[in-house]
C-alpha cells in the first residue's frame, strides 16, 4: 500500500471502540489489597478512558463491565460491584450529560436490581439526544444470552404471522440484539493479558480487530487507548475480500 500523503493528517479514529475491561482482581492481589479496591480503582479508569475517547474524536465507546457469568463469582463481590454501578450512575451522569455523552446499557436487565434499573432509564432518557459520544455499557450482557434472545423475539413474530421466515436476513437479526442502531465494533481490545472473548459482542465483532494488552484495567488511560488505536490503524482490513 502506497502511504497516505503527508497533507492528509492523522487517520481518523475507529468509529466504535469496545473494551474488556480484565485485571482488577490481578491489580489489587499484587498490591495485598481486596478485590473491591481494584474495581474502585477500575471505575476511575472508566472515568479516564471515557473522556479520552470523546476527546479523540470515537463515536461509539463500549465498556464490558459487568457477564452474564460474572453472576457466578461470590455474592460479596457481586453485592460490592453493584454498588460500584449504583455510585457510578449516581455521581457520573451529570458530567457525562454535560459532555454530550449519550449513555446506553445492553444486557440482561433482569438480573439487576430495580433501583438501578431505574437509575440506568432515568440516565438514558436523560442523554438521549446527545451526541458527542455514544457510551455503552455492557452489564448482566452475555453475547449468546443476547442471541437466545433475539431469537425468541424473531420466532415469536413468525409465529404471530408478522414475518415470514424467508424474510429473516443478517439486518433482522441485527435488528432484534440489544445493539441495534450501533454499528459493529471496529476495535475490541482486551486488557490483563487473557487473549480471549468472554462471550462479549459475539454477532457484532465479526470482523473487530483485536488488541489485547498486559495492563491491568485500573492502569487504563489515555497513553493505552491511543497505542490500541495505533495498533488498530498498522492493521489491513480485507472482510474476507482480496485488495
Ligand atoms: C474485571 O476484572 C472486572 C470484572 C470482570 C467485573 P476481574 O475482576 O475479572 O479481575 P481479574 O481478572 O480477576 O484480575
Ligand atoms: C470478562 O472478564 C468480563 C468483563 C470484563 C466484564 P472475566 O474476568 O469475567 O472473564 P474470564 O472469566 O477471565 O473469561
Ligand atoms: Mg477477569
Amino acid at each position: 500500500m502506497e502511504p497516505a500523503p503527508s497533507h492528509a493528517g492523522p487517520p481518523p479514529p475507529p468509529t466504535h471502540v469496545a473494551i474488556i475491561m480484565d485485571g482488577n482482581g490481578r491489580w489489587a492481589k499484587a498490591r495485598g489489597l481486596p478485590r473491591t479496591a481494584g474495581h474502585k480503582r477500575g471505575a476511575e479508569a472508566v472515568r479516564r478512558t471515557v473522556e479520552a475517547a470523546r476527546e479523540m474524536g470515537v463515536s461509539y465507546l463500549t465498556l464490558y463491565g459487568f457477564s452474564s457469568e460474572n453472576w457466578k463469582r461470590p455474592a460479596g463481590e457481586v453485592s460490592d460491584l453493584m454498588g460500584l454501578l449504583r455510585l457510578y450512575l449516581r455521581s457520573e451522569v451529570a458530567a457525562l450529560h454535560k459532555n454530550g455523552i449519550r449513555l446506553k446499557v445492553i444486557g440482561d436487565r433482569n438480573r439487576l436490581g430495580a433501583d438501578i434499573v431505574r437509575l440506568i432509564d432515568e440516565a438514558e432518557a436523560k442523554t438521549a439526544a446527545n451526541v458527542a459520544l455514544t457510551l455503552v455499557l455492557a452489564l448482566s450482557y452475555g453475547g449468546r444470552q443476547e442471541m437466545v434472545e433475539a431469537t425468541r423475539r424473531i420466532a415469536a413474530d413468525v409465529a404471530a404471522g408478522r414475518l415470514a421466515p424467508d424474510a429473516i436476513d443478517e439486518g433482522v437479526v441485527a435488528g432484534h440484539l440489544f445493539t441495534a442502531g450501533i454499528p459493529d465494533p471496529d476495535l475490541i481490545i482486551r486488557t490483563s493479558g487473557e487473549q480471549r472473548i468472554s462471550n462479549f459482542l459475539l454477532w457484532q465483532g465479526a470482523y473487530a480487530e483485536l488488541v489485547f494488552m498486559e495492563t491491568l484495567w485500573p492502569e487504563f488511560g489515555r497513553a493505552e487507548l491511543e497505542n490500541a488505536i495505533r495498533d488498530y490503524h498498522g492493521r489491513d482490513r480485507r472482510y474476507g475480500a482480496t485488495k
